[in-house]
């Protein structure tokens, strides 16, 4: 069976790093499968939410 773990890693004045298979459910509803690894963010100033664009680095995210 396949391991369905997911880790979720805060990642320093960044995005939260997901590892793993998941399934990102938007505020509009649609959804969007993410294989392996991908960064949502926590410092609200990405374009893209609820993925991180890199914006957090321009904006000097701090934590
Ligand atoms: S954490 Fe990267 S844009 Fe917000």
């Amino acid at each position: 069976m396949e391991n369905q773990n997911v880790k979720v890693t805060a990642l320093p004045n960044g995005p939260l790093m997901v590892e793993g298979n998941v399934t990102v459910v938007k505020k509009d509803g649609t959804a969007e499968n993410k294989e392996n690894k991908s960064f949502l963010c926590r410092c609200g100033h990405s374009g893209n939410k609820p993925f991180c664009d890199g914006s957090h680095k321009k904006n000097n995210f701090q934590d």
